[in-house]
């Protein structure tokens, strides 16, 4: 089913085939190569993209650069899923093949419609003194495995620069919507509405959130990846705005990712929303993209990374692979935020369960038995005591710690970059839970029931996976960990 490739989509995928083939075992051998988490076979992954669950079976498509691990013409790569938890690669969906994508099949969404596979993405184009055009692309499919091209139907609307791009598409009441990440001439990021009956003819209807916008102030120069949808009585937009200044705890990252609650109109084509929230609190976390599946349930999805934020002193590059994904997390709203939790799917990644109650860590350090390992899950309830400070030492890598007196969390980690450590924070008016997801090369920390997320990558530098506790004051909690499987074996 692949007759309607062109020759130079035929070569680019046999290309990063013989690339991937070539680095297999290398990636494959690497010791922070990801248990269960995305990645890519080779070369860099950032963005999810197209996430749909499609005729029962979630798909879950990515930007991928085979050739280098750094940013470049970008494919989409596919994974396909039953279950959220097991990923199987499938071939390539995207190749940067055409004329109106020769620098990159750049990210964007999935839809059903009437059994066929809708595939909107942005074709990015630049010529030898690196001006950027930009088109809004469609590729069809009929299996949700070979995808043909129907080229690009949107072209770039006046009042914006061609930093244009990653078209999100839902469908309410029997017409489509779209919103695309934008800038505008001023130097605004953006976030633009399109409407269809047809998903090939597109109504532009301008922007309806943005820096200087709906009561924001100046909120940054491009807004990238947007995705808006109704949760529980309200619309969510999400965005990853970049060109934000660090503000105390808030926007320590390169770019950030986040939210606005509100309320959309699509007759009138306005949101009205309140203030930005980030979505994580860690070091990497970008571009998230959501979709609702057969269960009614809103899943996220994002990469684990920021776009430049020192690529290229991530160890993993001398085995020619770069970055993964988040694990997927389903979206609530509760008390006018997101809450964010592990799919419930991810249990059936445990092994081996192994239970400490009622742990008490007060003056010394403690290290409980079998409470260790590269790739592992902790739960950590009822949570009570008088402590000034708690902590979690992942042997020398990292560190969680809640400090009660100023009512804070703090991940730490050793910097990838220079032998320094370096630190993200957010409030927490009180500690109740921690569900924690531990890989080979990353943290993923669940506070409360998901109020706060936590996610980061790092890298052991030893072989030791050691986890050791401490307090000021007692504190006493319930404690479960398993190990958890190896998806890829
Ligand atoms: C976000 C992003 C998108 C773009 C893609 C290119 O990380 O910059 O805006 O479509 O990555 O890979």
């Amino acid at each position: 089913m692949t007759d309607f490739q062109t020759n130079r989509e035929k070569e680019l995928i046999a290309a990063a085939q013989q690339i991937s083939k070539k680095y297999q075992k290398t990636v494959t051998e690497d010791p922070n190569r990801l248990y269960y988490h995305i990645m890519p076979p080779v070369g860099l992954l950032n963005d999810p993209n197209g996430f749909i669950q499609y005729k029962g079976l979630y798909h879950l498509f990515y930007q991928w650069n085979p050739f280098a691990t750094k940013h470049g013409a970008k494919f989409w790569g596919h994974y396909t899923s039953p279950d959220l938890v097991n990923w199987k690669p499938e071939p390539i969906a995207l190749a940067p093949s055409e004329w109106y994508e020769k620098n990159g099949c750049y990210s964007g969404s999935a839809i059903e419609k009437e059994d066929n596979l809708f595939l909107f993405y942005t074709g990015n184009v630049k010529d030898e003194e690196n001006n950027r055009e930009t088109y809004q692309c469609l590729a069809v499919s009929t299996d949700g495995l070979s995808f043909q091209k129907k080229g690009p139907v949107i072209t770039l609307p006046e009042g914006y620069t061609s930093h244009f791009r990653d078209p999100k598409v839902w469908e309410k009441d029997g017409k489509w919507y779209m919103v695309v990440g934008a800038q505008s001439l001023q130097m605004c990021g953006k976030v633009v509405l399109f409407s269809s009956v047809d998903l090939e003819n597109w109504t532009f209807h301008d922007a309806i959130a943005g820096s200087n916008m709906n009561g924001l102030g100046d909120f940054g120069y491009m807004w990238e990846c947007p995705d808006l949808f109704p949760l529980d009585g309200k619309d969510v937009l999400i965005t990853s705005p970049q060109g934000i200044e660090a503000d105390g705890y808030l926007y320590n990252n390169l770019y950030q990712a986040g939210y606005f609650i509100g309320k959309f109109h699509e007759q009138a084509a306005k949101f009205e929303h309140g203030h930005f929230t980030e979505l994580d609190r860690g070091f990497d976390f970008y571009a998230p993209q959501t979709t609702l599946d057969d269960a009614g349930r809103r899943i996220l999805f994002a990469w684990m990374g920021v776009p430049v934020e020192n690529e290229e002193d991530h160890p993993t590059i001398q085995n020619h692979w770069i970055h993964c994904m988040t694990l997927p997390r389903v979206l609530t709203l509760k008390d006018g935020k997101l809450y964010q939790n592990p799919v419930e799917e991810l249990k059936k990644l445990r092994l081996d369960e192994v239970i400490h109650e009622q742990v008490n860590v007060s003056a010394d350090t403690v290290q409980l038995p079998e409470v260790n390992g590269p790739a592992i899950e902790l739960v950590i309830a009822g949570i009570h005591g008088n402590y000034a400070s708690f902590e979690i030492i992942f042997s020398d890598t990292c560190r969680f710690i809640y400090d009660s007196s100023n009512q804070s969390v703090t991940f730490e980690r050793k910097s990838f970059v220079e032998d320094k450590v370096e630190t993200r924070s957010c409030e927490l008016a009180s500690l109740e839970n921690i569900r924690l997801f531990k890989d080979t090369s990353s943290i993923e920390l669940f506070l409360n029931d998901g109020q706060e997320v936590f996610s980061s990558r790092t890298f052991n530098t030893n072989e030791d996976h050691s986890i050791t506790f401490a307090a000021k004051g007692t504190i006493t909690f319930d404690l479960s960990k398993w190990k958890l499987k190896n998806i890829w074996e």
